[in-house]
């Protein structure tokens, strides 16, 4: 039995010479020593032996399998390492290799022109009102009843106001007005604030006009306001926002709201003045409507025009970006075409 267990053993370290693979190493141990192996076989042989051959053959097989074992088990760490070795060199990535960009998003025009024509009006003093002070949807009675513009007025006519079906009185807000009217609710003088938003109109689409498009709206309420006051600000504003001179001129307007009201035109930057599509021909666009707010509008609004007077203002977003940047056509804004918007 000894000679037997001999060759069994010679037989398995030969073939473990051989293995190549750690598949092959599973493979020759469940050969000889798992327990249906052949080392395994001969030990269920001891049983017919006497005491005396078990103690000598059955220690001498115990030692067999063990050396066994263990010549497995170098082999396998060698085989082991082998494999990773390799895995490691075929597999290699080169991490010093450039990787694919993204294309990066970039901020709307509009995005950016609100944000600077904020930050403007904030370091002149102006806080930016609450959402809630500034909704898109908006009453009649916040879009027109609070800003003295009676029913049926031919007014309401001036800006063609989208209606919804929510009910007969609520529209899409054709102008951020309202919000001086949410805001002298909630505040009393002296009052600071400015309003950006997105307004609605039912407006024959051109190269100046879109359904809809975006205001800045500014309420300053205090003592003692003067039209002094309403010039020196939006003055100042056009000098920060343009960097440099542009030929502006104050017309008288009209504005329900307002008494007196005025509107700021910029010469066009597209022609600079001599006359072109963009501004129909006149040599102006008109970026913004302001005025003394009315008395009524302050009554209204529970504060007394004896002791408080302001000015208030609505910019046009876009037209003001389209005079910094030379933008020739309103509806560029929408299209969302990338040669366009990479530019910014
Ligand atoms: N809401 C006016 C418009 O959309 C613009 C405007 C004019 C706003 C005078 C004002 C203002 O606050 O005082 O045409």
């Amino acid at each position: 039995m000894k000679v037997k267990l001999e060759e069994i053993y010679n037989s398995a370290v030969k073939e473990l010479e051989n293995v190549k693979s750690i598949e092959n190493i599973e493979e020759l141990k469940l050969k000889y020593l798992s327990r249906k192996g052949e080392l395994n076989s001969i030990k269920k042989g001891l049983k017919d032996l006497s005491d005396e051959d078990k103690r000598i053959v059955g220690a001498y097989a115990n030692e067999i399998s063990q050396k066994l074992e263990n010549a497995v088990s170098q082999k396998y760490d060698v085989l082991y390492a082998e494999e990773l070795n390799s895995k490691l060199k075929s597999e290699k990535i080169d991490i010093t290799l450039t990787g694919k960009s993204l294309p990066k998003g970039k901020i709307h025009p509009l995005t950016s022109t609100t944000k600077e024509i904020v930050s403007i009006l904030q370091s002149l003093g102006f806080s930016l009102v609450a959402d809630s002070d500034s909704p898109e949807i908006e009453t009649e009675y916040y879009n027109f009843d609070m800003l003295n513009v009676p029913k049926d007025h031919p007014a309401r006519d001036m800006q063609d106001t989208f209606y919804t079906n929510l009910a007969s009185n609520v529209v899409l807000r054709s102008q951020t007005s309202g919000a001086q009217i949410h805001v002298m609710e909630n505040q009393k003088p002296p009052i600071r604030v400015i309003a950006p938003g997105r307004v609605y109109r039912n407006e024959n689409i051109n190269a100046r006009k879109n359904n809809f498009f975006h205001q800045i709206e500014g309420l300053y309420v205090d003592k003692d306001i003067t039209l002094a006051d309403l010039k020196g600000v939006l003055n100042e504003f056009i000098r920060i926002y343009f960097g440099s001179a542009r030929p502006t001129r104050y017309r008288s307007s009209f504005f329900p709201f307002t008494e007196p009201s005025v509107e700021i035109d910029v010469q066009c930057a597209m022609c600079g003045g001599k006359g072109c599509r963009t501004c129909s021909n006149t040599g102006w666009l008109e970026v913004l409507g302001a005025g003394m707010v009315d008395v009524n509008v302050l009554k209204g609004a529970g504060i007394d025009p004896e002791i408080y007077s302001g000015f208030a203002f609505g910019m046009g977003v876009e037209r003001l970006a389209m005079l910094k940047y030379a933008i020739d056509d309103i509806r560029l804004f929408y299209n969302n075409d990338r040669r366009f918007l990479e530019q910014f």
